[in-house]
């Protein structure tokens, strides 16, 4: 029985999402099977107490993200779904640190998926599936109105403090967790973060455990700071896997951990609350660091913000790595290091490497939170890439080989492909870049090079019929790659 929530505080706030989400779930559930006729426009406006253009207005999004077919003068019916998820691998085997094996395919792949006349399903730019630029635009007028000269000046080392109490009180809103402003430093951007809070844990030298895949310019930091990678297996719905990183810790001097629990890229998973906690007892019982990476962490579709591990303990020997990048603009250069212990520590590293950051864009971002239009956005943003995802991922399984093994985020902006028959991604990369379409290379998520036969798509951009068409070349293109392979 569908139940609409009209009220304003609903986080799926088009009544025909909730008529989709509705529909999708009796699929999901095998209510409504392959073939099935779903209820006539009229019947469903009756039983839900919506309008028939809402209804209509759902069943053809279903249609654009190939769960449902409509037949003339028939109705509407479910597609069968060939779409394949990645499958969990029962491994708790221990890899050896590794230095990057990849530097010069990294350079070749930022080369193309920064030029802004592809297709780009090779960057993770979610923002631009809902830009705020009127609200960003505005936020930034009204600041430099009332403050002048001051907006063109140095902001404080760890930043305006403005800022800080606005992410403070961001994530007592969507955490229930009070953070003490003063234990938020502001960088540019959650790289300058990760690279803080990894000089500040760790030395040259020293092994890094990182989930596989990962978010490539963890690798990139890792790297350049002479440290080394140590791989650990990851479960593609639920994230590191503990026993795995038990083992790792077992046998290597593990100074730090680079993890994202809360939602991953490439992934898009978020760790269990339980294995979260084993997570910091473990890192705990072993004096490890764990540096978390959470600029995913308010992009999951269904709004439930799931709780950076810092907050589960009191041992204090954990940083959380934000950022707006994902959220409000990566171009402002604007992110934040959470942590109770290393604060010190943090402010010298800060000042060494950048002094501070740029302060307009800080008085901008925090004047765009006290607006409320930074959540407004936020929830706007989620519904546009969960649908975006569920047409990137109802092409896929039209259009790809059948042995395509996709991945279900649950939130973020990608899509992590495993393609068939050992097909060489570096290959699709050259030929898709060719056809003016930017795609990411597994390889590059692994410090070892090991996803040879991955590829990660972006879905975090405006639909199109481009993008709909991108994604039907590179599904050719695979099968042909695919057949070559046979
Ligand atoms: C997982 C992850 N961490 C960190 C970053 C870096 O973010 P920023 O642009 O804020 O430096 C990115 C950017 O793509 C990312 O995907």
């Amino acid at each position: 029985m569908l139940t609409i929530d009209k009220s304003d505080t609903c986080e799926t706030p088009f009544l025909y999402q909730q008529v989709v989400d509705f529909i999708k779930e009796n699929i999901e559930r095998g209510a409504l099977k392959p073939g099935d006729r779903l209820p006539s426009l009229r019947r469903m406006s009756q039983s839900a107490g919506v309008s028939i253009p809402t209804v209509r207005q759902a069943y053809v999004e279903l249609e654009k993200q190939r769960r449902v077919e409509s037949r003339p003068q028939s109705g509407f019916y479910v597609r069968s779904s060939r779409a394949n998820r990645l499958v969990r691998k029962i491994s708790t085997a221990c890899c050896d640190p590794v230095e990057l094996s990849c530097r010069s395919l990294m350079k070749r792949i930022y080369d193309g998926i920064n030029n802004p006349d592809l297709v780009p399903l090779g960057i993770a730019n979610p923002t631009m599936a809902k830009p705020p630029v009127k609200g960003l635009h505005r936020a930034m007028k009204r600041v430099m109105a009332r403050t002048a000269e001051r907006s063109i000046g140095y902001s404080p080392t760890v930043g305006e403090p403005g800022l800080r109490r606005q992410l403070a009180f961001h994530y007592l809103d969507t955490t229930g967790v009070t953070v003490d402003p003063e234990d938020i430093a502001i960088t540019n951007g959650a790289q300058e973060a990760l690279l803080i809070a990894l000089s500040a844990a760790a030395s040259q030298g020293d092994v890094i455990a990182v989930e596989t895949p990962t978010y490539h310019g963890v690798l990139e930091l890792i790297d350049s700071l002479g440290m080394l990678a140590i791989e650990v297996e990851t479960c593609p719905e639920e994230g590191i896997t503990i026993s795995a990183l038990e083992r790792t810790l077992e046998a290597h001097p593990v100074k730090a951990c680079v993890l994202s629990t809360t939602l991953g890229n490439p992934l898009g998973v978020t760790m269990p609350n339980k294995d979260r906690q084993r997570l910091v007892d473990l890192l705990a019982r072993h004096d490890v660091v764990l540096i978390e990476d959470d600029v995913y962490g308010d992009l999951r579709f269904d709004g439930q913000r799931p709780m950076p591990a810092q907050f589960l303990t009191s041992d204090a020997r954990i940083m959380t790595c934000g950022s707006f990048s994902k959220t409000a603009s990566p171009g402002y250069r604007i992110g934040w290091l959470v942590s109770r212990h290393f604060s010190e520590r943090i402010e010298q590293l800060k000042r060494a490497f950048s002094c501070t950051s740029g302060l307009l864009q800080q008085l901008t971002l925090a004047e765009y939170m006290a607006t409320g239009d930074y959540a407004r956005n936020l929830k706007a943003l989620r519904t546009e890439l969960k649908y975006n995802a569920e047409r990137m991922a109802g092409l896929i399984a039209e259009y790809f080989p059948e042995e395509t093994r996709i991945s279900k985020p649950v939130g973020g902006s990608v899509l992590w492909l495993e393609l068939p028959n050992d097909v060489d991604a570096e290959q699709l990369f050259d030929d898709a870049i060719e056809a003016g379409i930017s795609i990411t290379p597994g390889h590059i998520f692994s410090p070892s090079g090991r996803y040879t036969n991955f590829v990660r798509l972006s879905f975090g951009h405006p639909w199109s019929e481009r993008t709909e068409g991108a994604i039907r070349w590179l599904g050719k293109r695979v099968a042909e790659l695919a057949a070559e392979a046979a």
